[in-house]
């Protein structure tokens, strides 16, 4: 009783991720098939055992009673293909940008918005958010639920991967290449990324008018989409840097009542998808390279922002994996509400 499911774009970072996680949580699959470009067409992947070929997209791709299909590809193809698998009456759930602000197609984090999964299966897409905006969301909405969250100011360091495979090649070889004292010539980012901060994500037309980028007002129109909350304030900096996997986010947040740490503490550790690792005197404390591979977003150095009255002010750093939460285990999550829900 399984779903027949395309994973789209499949050799990318998220598409691995799709792959991998499919298999780790024994997600109900009776068919499966994989595509990716005409590059990729012809290529082999495994999925539970099994050798697959990889093949092209086309608007063929969808006809044959396909059920759900897991997109992880730019967004223009995003843009052209999810209305025909949709069409089709196979449920998109889309990785990209494409789709994630319009007011007919839900963005879905479970752990926040799992009732918005059903008219998305109606409409056929469903849009995964931001990685940074997963993690954020998952950590913040339940101390929102329990002490109304006024306002977050947000730094992000966000890892190379949010780019895709050919970013993560691109920081290695371009460290290796400063170690040796050698030029190296940049093809993704704008500026070296080997031992640098920079505070510009995405490498394109990242810009707007009022000076923030398009990555920051992410976080701000997506948290209150899949918050369902439009009072909430949002301000933020988005910066990469030179680490593989996960963003890790620095957080203040405002509240309406008061909330010390001890009771952040006791929210979070019962919250789903959150785990609390706060033990600041032992050095214990999220970390990428701990989170790398895990589920859950990890949240720490949970302190009273003391420039704020009446306790009413928290800071707290958060690590989330950006290819597993942030992008394929959340749309594989939203998969697993289809099922619980019979959809
Ligand atoms: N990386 C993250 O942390 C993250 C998080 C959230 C959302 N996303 C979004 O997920 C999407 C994929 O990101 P990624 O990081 O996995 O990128 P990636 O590693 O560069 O992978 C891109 C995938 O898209 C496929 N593709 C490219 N052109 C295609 C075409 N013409 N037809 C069919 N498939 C094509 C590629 O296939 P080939 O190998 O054949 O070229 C590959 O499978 C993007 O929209 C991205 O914004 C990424």
């Amino acid at each position: 009783m399984g779903k027949k499911i395309v994973v789209v774009g499949a050799t990318g970072a998220v598409g691995e991720r799709f792959i991998s996680i499919l298999e780790q949580r024994k997600f109900p699959v009776s068919e499966i098939k994989f595509a990716a470009s005409a590059r990729s067409a012809g290529r082999k992947v495994k999925f539970r055992g099994r050798e697959y070929v990889i093949e092209e997209l086309t608007e063929k791709t969808f006809d044959g009673g396909w059920q759900i299909a897991l997109f992880s590809i730019p967004k223009d193809l995003s843009r052209k293909f999810a209305p025909i698998s949709a069409a089709k009456g196979c449920v998109v759930i889309d990785n990209s940008n494409a789709f994630r602000m319009d007011a007919d197609v839900p963005l879905v984090v479970p752990e926040v918005n799992a009732e918005d999964v059903p008219w998305g299966v109606k409409r056929g897409i469903i849009a995964n958010p931001n990685c940074s905006t997963i993690g954020m969301v998952v950590a913040v909405n339940p101390l929102h639920r329990a002490k109304k969250v006024k306002r977050i100011v947000v730094t992000t360091m966000q890892s190379v991967s949010g780019v895709g495979l050919k970013a993560i090649e691109e920081l290695l070889e371009e460290t290796r290449a400063a170690l040796a004292g050698k030029k190296y010539a940049r093809k993704i980012f704008p500026h070296q990324m080997a031992f640098n901060v920079v505070p510009q994500i995405p490498n394109k037309d990242a810009f707007g008018a009022n000076g923030y980028t398009s990555e920051e007002m992410k976080m701000l129109h997506e948290t209150r989409k899949i918050m369902h909350d439009d009072s909430i304030r949002v301000t933020m900096t988005c910066t990469r840097v030179p680490v593989l996997y996960c963003h890790s986010e620095a957080i203040n947040l405002e509240f309406e009542n008061p909330c010390t740490p001890e009771e952040a503490r006791a929210i979070l550790a019962g919250a789903a998808g959150v785990k609390v690792v706060d033990d600041p005197a032992a050095q214990q404390y999220p970390l990428a390279t701990d989170v790398e591979g895990q589920d859950d977003t990890y949240v720490g150095r949970i302190r009273q922002d003391e420039s704020i009255d009446g306790r009413r002010g928290l800071n707290l750093w958060l690590v989330s994996d950006n290819l597993r939460k942030g992008a394929a285990l959340n749309a594989i999550q939203i998969a697993e509400v289809m099922v619980a829900k019979g959809l």
